[in-house]
């Protein structure tokens, strides 16, 4: 299965070059390696990455949702597309491979096949999706949403904690708000033939069991919560312990009951608490109202739903006791999703074939392929993570393990290409 990838090996100078060159360009501000969607960052990395595309042989054009997409022409003038790629926007005080390995390990296969003059028969396509990370409107996956039609006007509605729309956060990048909405399937004429991500796990299941690579089998499902406790405010240094309607102290409880449903989960599951905000803030107020972010999620629906009853009861209930009112909304940031079998018996097959150990995984991050599986069948290959580390500045994969993901990925697209 993986005959024209024996000859072509990744150059691994290359491609530790490409991540330290692209790592440089990140939030001097900021602590880590930032460079969060829409930061000027962010922007000049683009056409650092426009630029690399070019070079390696790719025609390049950004969509009207901001992806920029890399085109290798197949041989086959009426064959569907075969997509790649990931992103390379980070989260504040973010890694240098989560996203970027995806996009510039892609770049590494093409250029393996322009130089060793393999044309797949489809028209291989490498996107660099815009900003895959969660934002400031609590949305992932902007580009590839928008790309399968799943981004909406109530999305671009959405404001921030400043109170500035999604939408007008897209028109000061320069995109027209209403052109997003229209990207949905404008990847060229003939459909999609197959997607494959590559990706660093961002757990520690793949180091901890010597794997070379993961399989990923599906992505969880993720739902938020945005709950809104008002209390009473009162002098903190008069007001009986009593008779205090305290929002902070019904939120503290609430963040323990979403971290117990997290340790409870049977299968694969997580809660976490991520933001409060209280008000007034001052040291001798007792907090009036609190504005908490939290989220779930699962590779199991059933859990997922029911753990989210609980939640919503329990944190009521807390409340209550407590003598203050809770508003709770939730959204669904992507449902749970199963990679297609076909792709993860490619993808197994080419790791035997090849050799390289390999672990069938969940993957509990959420990525652009969640979203691109409204279009065509996707798989998703992970490097292992040292430490299960991810999203902080010490996330780090070993260059070799990147090379070993880059030559599955590449053999990988080869047999897609074959496929039927
Ligand atoms: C992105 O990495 C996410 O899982 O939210
Ligand atoms: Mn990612
Ligand atoms: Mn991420």
């Amino acid at each position: 299965m993986a005959t024209d990838l024996d000859r072509l090996e990744p150059n691994a100078q290359r491609v530790q070059d490409d991540l330290t060159e692209l790592s440089q360009i990140h939030d001097p501000a900021s602590s880590g390696w930032t460079r969060t969607v829409f930061s000027e960052p962010y922007r000049a990395s683009r056409e650092w990455v426009r630029a690399r595309m070019a070079d390696a042989g790719l025609t390049v054009h950004a969509d009207h949702a901001g992806n920029l997409i890399g085109v290798l022409p197949g041989r086959s003038a009426a064959a569907p597309a075969l997509m790649t790629g990931s992103h390379t926007d980070t989260v504040a005080s973010g890694g240098r491979f989560d996203g970027m390995v995806g996009v510039l390990g892609s770049l590494e296969v093409v250029r393996q096949l322009v130089e060793n003059d393999v044309r797949p028969d489809h028209d291989l396509l490498v996107v660099d999706f815009l900003g895959e990370e969660s934002n400031d409107f609590g949305l992932s996956c902007l580009g590839s949403r928008a790309l399968a039609g799943a981004l909406t006007q109530e999305h671009l509605d959405r404001r921030d904690h400043h109170g500035v729309r999604l939408g007008d956060r897209y028109a000061s990048f320069g995109l027209d708000p209403s052109d997003v909405l229209r990207a949905a399937g404008r990847f060229g004429p003939r459909g999609l033939h197959r997607y494959v991500e590559l990706h660093i796990e961002q757990g520690p299941v793949l180091e901890e069991r010597g794997a070379g690579i993961g399989v990923v089998t599906a992505i969880a499902g993720i739902r938020r919560l945005l709950a809104t406790f008002t209390g009473r405010p009162d002098h903190a240094g008069t007001m009986p312990m009593g008779d205090r309607r305290d929002a902070l102290v019904a939120a503290a409880d609430a963040v323990l009951a979403v971290r117990q449903e997290g340790c409870g989960a049977p299968v694969h599951g997580v809660a976490t608490t991520s933001r409060l905000d209280a008000e007034p803030g001052s040291p001798n107020v007792v907090p009036g109202l609190v504005r908490m972010q939290a989220e779930m999620r699962s590779v199991d629906v059933d859990w997922l739903s029911a753990a989210q009853v609980r939640l919503t009861e329990e944190i009521a209930r807390k409340a209550a006791e407590h003598g203050v009112d809770v508003d709770l909304t939730w959204s669904l940031d992507n449902d749970c999703l199963p990679a297609s079998p076909d792709v993860h018996e490619v993808v197994s097959s080419v790791a035997d074939s090849l050799g390289i150990a390999w672990e069938a995984v969940p993957s509990g991050a959420t990525h652009d392929a969640v979203h691109i599986a409204r279009l065509c069948p996707m798989g998703m290959i992970f490097v292992p993570s040292r430490g299960g580390r991810s999203h902080c500045p010490d996330e780090w994969t070993d260059l070799d393990d990147i090379v070993t993901g880059i030559r599955v990925h590449g053999a990988t697209l080869l047999a897609l290409d074959r496929a039927r």
